[in-house]
């Protein structure tokens, strides 16, 4: 049960206290925030509703641990990261559990969410070991002009205070990709996890918490964001913000002031598919990229650009799997569960209500009860219909049928998103140049769009998002330069 065994200090027996210092406390505001369970629409938690002077203090003990964590040796900061990822593998099922809870994802998904966070917790604490162990040295004679006088050292700094904001539909994973990287490279951490799913992430921290990280050096403030959202967010005291999610992303870019960002703010992945391609293939893929999670994934197929002369043929294939796929509680391990909120099934209906008027075929019956919505093909959608831009984070796709390749790339990079896509054909050149001429961060070659494994690159362009992530680039995305230059005296010493 959540809030128990070890978990017990965490709650005080009606709220989810928050952590600052090494302990987890209660609110001086003596509110509390509410997490509606997406099935049952009733509320599960409750979670501080911490103040702006709380989060003043945070991020004023984070600034002084990180003096000190800083001076650490990296092995040792690698040997806690790694402690951690234990401690949260072990716990790996009341964290799952309140995944199911807080953001209906199905039962397996949870375990395997928390697992690959233990997984990427530990791969960042070799890489960091590897990659921030090294630096450079240059010398001044390979620029004109110059004598071989000075010799310049380079090493990777930390940036000091990150601020880590996950999204809802990985509040660990998505937590534990910032942390891990902040972590080793010699940062403080403040994280402020989504609504539904910080008690999750509010687990999490506590597996930090018992592997022995210094005090201060993490903390975990939960709230309302209009209390203190833009304040985080514009805090003098914040030296980085990595953050995922929605439009949100945006307004905090503009707000940040100077400060390194990483952003990945969502994507209408396209998948491409040419008439080569291998239908059950693309089938396959489409329903596994279009539907887990109820498509609530930055990198679910987000809309399907076929050529006309095999449209028929793939509808039909994907429609026979969709008609397997189960639908109902995550507890139960359902393929399709509720999306996250009210607001965001209302938000997919009026697409789909949308897509009605403007004439798109449905291949199932559109179905809703509560904030569940069956799997939904939409097929024959055209340019003027909302569904074609736009992203639903849920269970309705859409299909477009195209009469050339220059037509499918044309869709795709009209978009404003530029997040993933994918192309099914068997000809690798022509994949590798509609993978050129695709406008968005991956482009994934037979397969649907996914983020992981969690070391490779993970990026998008336009409105999907600001710099770069995967272990390897948020690890030195969180770090800076600094030089050390030493000035022989001249003339250069010359022998005999
Ligand atoms: O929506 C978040 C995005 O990062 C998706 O990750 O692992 O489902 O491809 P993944």
């Amino acid at each position: 049960m959540a809030g128990s065994g070890v978990f017990e200090e965490i709650f005080d027996g009606e709220v989810f206290k928050y952590y600052v210092d090494g302990e987890w406390r209660k609110s001086s505001s003596g509110k509390s925030v509410a997490i509606v369970n997406p099935t049952t629409r009733k509320t599960q938690y409750r979670v501080q509703a911490c103040t702006q002077e709380e989060v003043n203090k945070a991020i004023d003990l984070a600034k002084v641990a990180q003096k000190s964590w800083a001076r650490t040796p990296l092995w040792k900061r690698a040997e806690l990261l790694h402690r951690a990822a234990a401690i949260l593998k072990e716990h790996k099922a009341p964290i799952a559990e309140c995944l199911v809870k807080e953001i209906a994802k199905p039962a397996k998904d949870a375990v395997t969410e928390v697992v690959r966070s233990g997984d990427l917790v530990s791969y960042t604490a070799e890489e960091g070991v590897r990659i921030l162990g090294e630096g450079k040295f240059l010398v001044s004679d390979s620029f004109p002009g110059n004598e071989r006088s000075k010799y310049c050292l380079t090493s990777k700094i930390p940036l000091g205070v990150i601020l880590a904001i996950p999204p809802f539909n990985y509040p660990v994973n998505l937590a534990v990709s910032k942390i891990g990287p902040a972590l080793i490279a010699g940062n403080a951490l403040v994280l402020k996890p989504p609504t539904q799913g910080a008690v999750a992430a509010l687990h999490m921290v506590h597996c930090f918490h018992l592997a022995g990280f210094p005090k201060g050096l993490i903390s975990c403030i939960t709230g309302k964001g209009s209390e203190i959202g833009d304040f985080l967010t514009m805090h003098p005291g914040i030296n980085c913000i990595s953050f995922t999610g929605g439009d949100t992303g945006v307004a905090i870019s503009k707000k940040a002031g100077m400060v390194p960002l990483q952003m990945e703010l969502g994507g209408k992945d396209a998948c491409i598919v040419l008439e080569d391609a291998d239908l059950d293939l693309v089938a396959s893929n489409i329903v596994k990229g279009g539907f887990s999670y109820s498509g609530q994934r930055c990198t679910a197929v987000k809309v399907v650009l076929v050529m006309e002369s095999v449209a028929d043929a793939l509808v039909e294939k994907v429609n026979a799997k969709v008609a397997k796929l189960s639908v109902g509680a995550p507890e139960e391990d359902s393929d399709i569960t509720p999306v996250v909120s009210e607001s965001s099934a209302n938000f997919i209906e009026g697409l789909v209500v949308d897509a009605k008027e403007k004439g798109a075929t449905f291949c199932q019956e559109y179905k809703r009860e509560g904030n569940l919505i069956w799997p939904l093909l939409l097929d024959n959608v055209r340019p003027d219909m909302r569904i074609a831009w736009e992203e639903p984070f849920g269970p309705v796709l859409p299909v477009i049928r195209i009469s050339s390749v220059d037509e499918g790339i044309h869709h795709c990079n009209a978009s404003n998103f530029g997040l993933q896509g994918c192309v099914f054909t068997k000809d690798i050149n022509k994949a590798m140049m509609i993978s050129d001429a695709m406008e968005t961060g991956t482009v994934q070659i037979n397969s649907a769009p996914a983020r992981g494994p969690d070391h490779f690159p993970f990026q998008g362009i336009k409105d999907s998002g600001i710099g770069s992530q995967g272990i390897t680039n948020s690890i030195n995305m969180m770090t800076k330069i600094k030089s050390t230059v030493i000035n022989l005296p001249s003339p250069t010493y010359t022998m005999g």
